[in-house]
């Protein structure tokens, strides 16, 4: 089921310019600027069917009121920084605090989480969407607004926390804006009762949303952060450019990232993946990194790196302004695709960036070489080519050797192997590093004697077929893993 997030050489200007479409949003479908008269036909549907059973018939109250209770934080109502809201574009024009907390009559008569939108729902992309339609509907048809169904089902407090929009909203990223510290966030997740991770699996599987508009915008402040496309506030949470490695370089701890200052790494890093030798040796259950390890590659961090160190770890797309965003999202558009004409620019001309693209096809096929070689060693070490690897991708009837058996230089090898194929570029973020890669896991095989091969007699669809066997393999068993 992999879906390809790249739309090659697509049509630029018609569908991209993403501010002229907020406003359009805002005139035509999209909600009200100011509140409205009850019942209100602007409001979306899919807007109200968020509120809670208690808020349902309630008026509105405008702002000020909310900011008798809530500026000083009367009888515990949370304190809003009601100067740090009037900066923003949102008040200036008339957006109140009810456009995206529902109609509050029914709360100011007895304030209580019940009666007014809030976490977990308040994160859905259709609080926003009311008024930013198209830029909602981009969104989703982004790989944000789907969920990796088994890293949601466990409920779990270690995959949540990228993998579900409204967990992350809460848990992380206002209280990150907020002030709150890394461990202080930890320790508030390691606290949540079972009750409560059950509300935020179901907020999650209802609207299949990863990441959505709260967790890499603020909505109630203006940030420091700028766009790197035109320089303007678009109350983005983090940074869209960093070049401090220290929270993806190895040995990095698990809280490090949920907390990395940047739009796209805080989740896209290798989990603080490790590729000492002693951690190779010791971690053998399974790649000691995830599936999301674009950043480390951009940045040329934490693939094996031994025998030879790396001369060179970046390339100019490490520092491209806005990083990630500049490929993925060229003219803000959110799906997340790249596109040759647009993305590439200035720096490749869309001819240019097509033929350098070809790149993917070709590390594709060393990544297969290399897999036939370790699987070449394991049958005459092992009698079985499916031995090489890590105890809990061994298939499914077949049982792993001691990992004491299997030589650091393999370790090694297949660290790298799964680093390429994790980050899912296949080249094209850092060729530097990824062909540095490939050549340190040959080279650790020429060390132990391993035949040495030239290329595999496959074509190119079986040679995708085999990667995306190995991309999937496995998936379930990282339910456990940290
Ligand atoms: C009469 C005082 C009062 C007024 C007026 C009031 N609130 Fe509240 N609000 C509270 C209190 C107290 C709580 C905490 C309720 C609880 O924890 O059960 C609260 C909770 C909330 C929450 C939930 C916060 C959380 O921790 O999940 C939101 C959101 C909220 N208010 C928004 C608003 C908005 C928007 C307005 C204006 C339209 C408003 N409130 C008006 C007193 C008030
Ligand atoms: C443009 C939409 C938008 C507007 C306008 C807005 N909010 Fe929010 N508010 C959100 C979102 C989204 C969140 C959840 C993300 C977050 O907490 O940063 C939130 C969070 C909150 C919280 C919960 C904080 C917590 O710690 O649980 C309170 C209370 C709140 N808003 C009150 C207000 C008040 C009062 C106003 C008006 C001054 C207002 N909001 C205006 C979208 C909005
Ligand atoms: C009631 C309508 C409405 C809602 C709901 C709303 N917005 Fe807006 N938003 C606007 C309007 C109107 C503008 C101003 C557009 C302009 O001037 O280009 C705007 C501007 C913005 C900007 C640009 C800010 C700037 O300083 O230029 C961002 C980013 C943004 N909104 C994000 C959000 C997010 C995220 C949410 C949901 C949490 C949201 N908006 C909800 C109407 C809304
Ligand atoms: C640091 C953030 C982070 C944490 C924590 C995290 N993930 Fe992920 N995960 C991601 C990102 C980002 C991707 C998308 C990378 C990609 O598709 O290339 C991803 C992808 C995946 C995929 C592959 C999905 C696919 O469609 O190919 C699986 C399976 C997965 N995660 C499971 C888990 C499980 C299970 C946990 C908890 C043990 C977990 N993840 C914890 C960030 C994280
Ligand atoms: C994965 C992170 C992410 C998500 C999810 C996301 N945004 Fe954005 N958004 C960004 C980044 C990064 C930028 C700035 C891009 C740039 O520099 O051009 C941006 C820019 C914007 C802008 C300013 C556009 C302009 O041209 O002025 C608006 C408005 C906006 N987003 C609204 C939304 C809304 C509404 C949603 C949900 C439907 C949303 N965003 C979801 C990351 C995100
Ligand atoms: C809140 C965590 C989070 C943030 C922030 C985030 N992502 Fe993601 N992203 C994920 C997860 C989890 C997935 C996998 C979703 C799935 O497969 O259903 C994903 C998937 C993707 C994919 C598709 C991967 C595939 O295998 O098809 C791309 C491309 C992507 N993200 C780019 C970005 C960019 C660019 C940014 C920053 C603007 C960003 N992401 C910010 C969590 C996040
Ligand atoms: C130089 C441009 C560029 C930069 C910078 C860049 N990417 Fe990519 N990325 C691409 C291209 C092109 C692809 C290949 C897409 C394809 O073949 O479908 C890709 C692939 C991906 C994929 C895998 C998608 C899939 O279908 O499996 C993810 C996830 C991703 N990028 C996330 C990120 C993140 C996060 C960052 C920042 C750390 C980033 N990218 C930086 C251009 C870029
Ligand atoms: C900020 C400028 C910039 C952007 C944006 C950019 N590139 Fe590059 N790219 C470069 C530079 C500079 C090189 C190295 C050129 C050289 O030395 O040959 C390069 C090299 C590459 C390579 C490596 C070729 C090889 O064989 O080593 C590929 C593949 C590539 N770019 C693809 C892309 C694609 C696809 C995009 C858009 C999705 C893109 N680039 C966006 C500047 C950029």
């Amino acid at each position: 089921m992999h879906r390809s997030w790249l739309i090659a050489s697509m049509a630029t200007g018609v569908a991209l310019t993403g501010a002229m479409l907020v406003l359009a949003g805002c005139g035509g479908g999209g909600g009200p600027i100011t509140p409205p008269p009850d019942p209100d036909p602007g409001v979306s549907a899919e807007f109200l069917a968020l509120l809670p059973a208690g808020q349902k018939g309630a008026s509105y109250i405008g702002s000020a009121n909310c900011k008798n209770c809530h500026e000083a934080g009367v009888n515990g109502a949370p304190k809003v920084d009601f100067a740090g809201f009037e900066g923003t574009k949102h008040s200036q024009i008339g957006v109140g605090c009810e456009q995206c907390h529902g109609p509050s009559s029914n709360h100011q008569a007895a304030p209580s989480e019940e009666n007014i939108l809030t976490h977990p729902r308040l994160s859905n992309a259709a609080v926003c969407g009311q008024c930013h339609g198209p830029m909602a509907s981009d969104f989703k048809n982004s790989p944000h607004a789907h969920i990796v169904e088994d890293a949601v089902a466990g409920a779990s407090k270690t995959c949540l926390r990228c993998h579900s929009a409204a967990l992350r909203a809460d848990q992380i990223d206002a209280k990150l804006t907020a002030g709150a510290t890394a461990d202080e966030i930890d320790t508030a997740i390691l606290a949540l009762s079972t009750e409560k991770m059950t509300e935020y699996k179901e907020a999650t599987e209802a609207c299949e949303e990863t990441a959505s508009c709260a967790n890499c915008h603020d909505p109630m402040k203006v940030t420091t952060h700028m766009m790197w496309s035109n320089g303007k506030q678009a109350h983005l949470r983090y940074a869209e450019t960093n070049a401090d490695t220290t929270q993806v370089a190895p040995g990095a701890l698990v809280k490090a990232y949920t907390t990395y200052n940047h739009s796209c790494a805080n989740c896209h890093n290798g989990r603080g993946g490790n590729n000492t030798d002693a951690v190779l040796t010791s971690s053998t259950a399974r790649p000691t990194y995830h599936d999301s390890n674009q950043y480390n590659m951009l940045m040329g961090m934490t693939g094996s790196e031994l025998p030879n160190a790396p001369v060179v770890r970046q390339t100019a797309h490490a520092s491209a302004a806005g990083q990630c965003a500049h490929c993925h999202m060229p003219n803000s558009k959110h799906t997340m695709t790249t596109a040759f004409d647009v993305s590439c620019a200035p720096c490749h001309t869309p001819g240019d960036a097509a033929a350098r693209y070809a790149i993917r096809g070709a590390i594709e096929a060393q990544l297969v070489t290399l897999r036939t070689r370790l699987q070449n060693w394991s049958r005459t070490k092992f009698g079985d080519p499916d031995l090489w690897d890590y105890t809990s991708l061994v298939p499914v009837g077949k049982t792993a050797p001691s990992q004491a058996l299997v030589p650091i230089e393999v370790k090694r090898a297949r660290h790298n192997y799964y680093f390429v194929l994790r980050d899912g570029s296949f080249g094209v973020h850092n060729s530097v590093y990824t062909r540095y890669l490939l050549t340190q896991a040959n080279l650790n095989l020429d060390n132990i004697g391993a035949t040495k091969m030239s290329g595999v007699k496959l074509s190119p669809a079986q040679i995708k077929a085999v990667l995306q066997f190995d991309a999937k393999k496995g998936r379930t068993s990282e339910a456990g893993e940290l």
